[in-house]
């Protein structure tokens, strides 16, 4: 038998690729977009160190992922740096990579997505220890834009040096993830895309979800892509650049005159669902399939019970076999919206 055949599907036929596991659900941010400073205060009670899994625990079912098709590993959280020593995480999980000499088409992909601010501090151990590139979010370069997304009042110089850093350890491709909200940041759109413009950093600008219960989220905040697009290219004309990957979530757009590309993420105007691949660990070991989901499988049970590989596989397995999930699709058609939808910090995006 084949390893593909072995690979499951599950039953719009979407195979499983990217796995984004939540490695704390700290965060250092309070978005008011995620966790809005008012409900996650100085009472708030995040998981218990117990509850987390431990780098032990991400890596055996990250290689249980790989088996099964898994081909790209995207540690996010909360803000993953600051879960302490996560730069050990990333050497154990680097080590999972069986390496091109096994397969070319299936060498592991290991990235991160972070707030950036602590990213000047982190970037050297990050790299050293096998991270191979890393996304970071920036929804503004105006000090009060930036300070009133961020919750915390912090300005972007510090995360602008966090790309620095980044990029001078060899981190590459920088990707810069906006999310627009309309009123807020769309003002924005054209600096951020002159400030990355020749830097080989590529700005993806989000349209607005409504994840999470707790965003306030309306039609009326997303700023659809094509729009995005339209006005970027008014200032620097854009052409469309072909995706590098089946089921790529961002739309590439290449600057006419060769000074780079920026991507589009239009989860809610044109939903990618169908060649959705992605699955998401939460930090307590949840297993969840759509970013909309209500709930998860919990996979640290049984492995704290003392499950076999073989049997996480098999649940893995079960769970997305099953799977059916494609809310983006079905948003404006569905008449009753889920009840409570898990929180974005939780699974990480
Ligand atoms: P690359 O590996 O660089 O292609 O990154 P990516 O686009 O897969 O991952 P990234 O974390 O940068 O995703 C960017 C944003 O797109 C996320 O923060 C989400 O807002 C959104 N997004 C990613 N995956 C999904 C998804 O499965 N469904 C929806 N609706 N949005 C998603
Ligand atoms: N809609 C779109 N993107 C979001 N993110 C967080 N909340 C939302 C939302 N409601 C983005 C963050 C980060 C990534 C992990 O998800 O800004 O780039
Ligand atoms: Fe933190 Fe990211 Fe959520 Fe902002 S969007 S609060 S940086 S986890
Ligand atoms: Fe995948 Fe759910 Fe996002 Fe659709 S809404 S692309 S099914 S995670």
């Amino acid at each position: 038998m084949t390893t593909t055949t072995l690979i499951p599907r599950d039953t719009l036929g979407r195979t499983l690729r990217d796995l984004r596991i939540s490695v704390t659900d700290r965060c250092n941010f309070r978005c008011p977009y995620c966790m809005p400073a008012e409900v996650y205060g100085t009472r708030y009670k995040f998981l218990p160190k117990d509850e987390l899994l431990s780098f032990e625990e991400i890596t055996r079912l990250a290689r249980i992922f790989l088996k099964l098709g898994v081909n790209k590993l995207r540690l996010t959280g909360g803000e993953p740096t600051v879960r302490a020593n996560v730069e050990e995480l990333v050497s154990m999980l680097a080590g999972l990579d069986d390496g091109p000499s096994v397969d070319a088409e299936r060498r592991m992909d290991l990235t991160m997505t972070t707030n950036g601010f602590l990213l000047e501090q982190k970037a050297q151990a990050l790299h050293d220890a096998g991270l191979r590139r890393i996304t970071v979010s920036l929804d503004s370069l105006r000090e009060d834009v930036f300070a009133k997304l961020n919750g915390r009042g912090y300005g972007p110089e510090r995360v602008l040096r966090g790309i620095r850093k980044a990029e001078e350890v060899g981190l590459a491709p920088i990707k810069v993830n906006c999310v627009v909200v309309r009123g807020t940041n769309d003002g924005d759109i054209v600096d951020l895309a002159r400030y990355f413009r020749g830097t080989g950093h590529i700005v993806r600008f989000i349209e607005f979800m409504d994840v999470g219960n707790l965003n306030g989220w309306k039609l009326d905040y997303v700023v659809p892509a094509r729009e995005v697009v339209e006005r970027i290219s008014a200032a620097f004309p854009l052409e469309p650049a072909e995706p590098n990957y089946k089921g790529e979530v961002a739309e590439r757009w290449r600057y006419v005159d060769g000074s780079g590309e920026i991507g589009v993420i239009a989860s809610v105007t044109q939903p990618f669902c169908q060649d959705c691949t992605r699955a998401r660990l939460s930090t307590d070991g949840k297993l969840i399939t759509c970013l909309f989901a209500t709930t998860g499988k919990d996979l640290r049970g049984p492995m704290r019970d003392g499950a076999s590989d073989d049997e996480l596989e098999s649940l893995v397995r079960g769970v997305w076999t099953e799977r059916t999930d494609r809310y983006s699709e079905l948003r404006t058609a569905l008449t009753e919206k889920p009840r409570k939808k898990i929180e974005m910090y939780y699974i990480g995006g």
